[in-house]
């Protein structure tokens, strides 16, 4: 059975980003046009200062915004952190959850990204829960262990069709220029599709699987070309409308059909 899955391309800005960079923002907006919506999905994920204003500078278009974390809980005393809620109340529309860079730095857990997408849920974001394995992982033989592991562990029980997003980001590609090979995405992306298969049915067969780390203009064509390839998750190269269009605009010409 083929399913065919409306592509989505996800920005990630990080920890880049002030007031003064929302023009490429709004360029991005404005070259997100009618066409391109038809064949793809666009959502940039921004600090969570710049929200509300992108919000208002994406009003009327069709450029969805999100955040890049979010805390468990609705509220609490949790100084420093943002519910799911706030994200949602300041007009975001989804959330990444999971992020490398966040299990890293901040000791994330699969139990807490868990924890996270599922505030994503009650909140109303959809949750891009990111997995993917470390260079000394990859040596040793052990990707699909470690995809296996974090989709157990990140991934919630309870969600409808639509409502999360997996992001397979190898960690050695992200911010590297390195990308695996296609038939190693192909692998990965092909597994992580089974095993979701088996745990969730009917439901994991729609669902939009990314790949990131090192998506540019350059090689966006063959990454999105990729069988289960459902799209980007987009750092460096999102931060210019120029680069993000390009990537997006890969779907146009008909080349990417993952
Ligand atoms: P990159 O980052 O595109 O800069 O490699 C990807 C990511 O971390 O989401």
């Amino acid at each position: 059975m083929t399913v065919s899955i409306k592509p989505l391309v996800a920005g990630n800005w990080k920890m880049h980003g002030v007031t003064a960079d929302l023009g490429e923002l709004t360029q991005m907006v404005a070259g997100f046009d009618l066409d391109l919506q038809a064949k793809t999905d666009l959502l940039v994920c921004l600090p969570a200062t710049l929200i509300f204003r992108a919000v208002e500078a994406a009003k009327n278009g069709a450029l969805a915004i999100g955040g890049q974390d979010c805390h468990s809980a609705p509220s609490g005393a949790h100084t420093g952190d943002i519910a799911a809620e706030m994200i949602a109340d300041a007009g975001g529309e989804a959330v990444i959850v999971g992020h490398s860079e966040r299990r890293a730095d901040h000791h994330e857990s699969d139990e807490m990204v868990r924890a996270k997408a599922e505030a994503a849920r009650r909140a109303g974001l959809t949750a891009i829960i990111c997995v993917g394995e470390t260079a000394e992982q990859r040596r040793a033989e052990e990707t699909l262990a470690v995809l296996e592991a974090q989709l157990a562990g990140s991934v919630p029980e309870e969600w409808e069709a639509g409502e999360i997003v997996i992001a397979y980001e190898p960690v050695w590609a992200i911010g590297t220029g390195e990308t695996p090979s296609a038939a190693d995405i192909a692998d990965a992306h092909r597994f992580m599709r089974d095993t979701l298969t088996a745990s969730f049915g009917e439901r994991a067969v729609a669902t939009r699987l990314l790949y990131g780390g090192s998506v540019k203009p350059g090689n966006a064509a063959e990454l999105l070309a990729i069988d289960n390839v459902d799209g980007a998750l987009i750092g460096g190269a999102s931060l210019k409308a120029a680069d993000l269009l390009a990537i997006a605009g890969v779907y146009m010409e008909g080349g990417a059909a993952g």
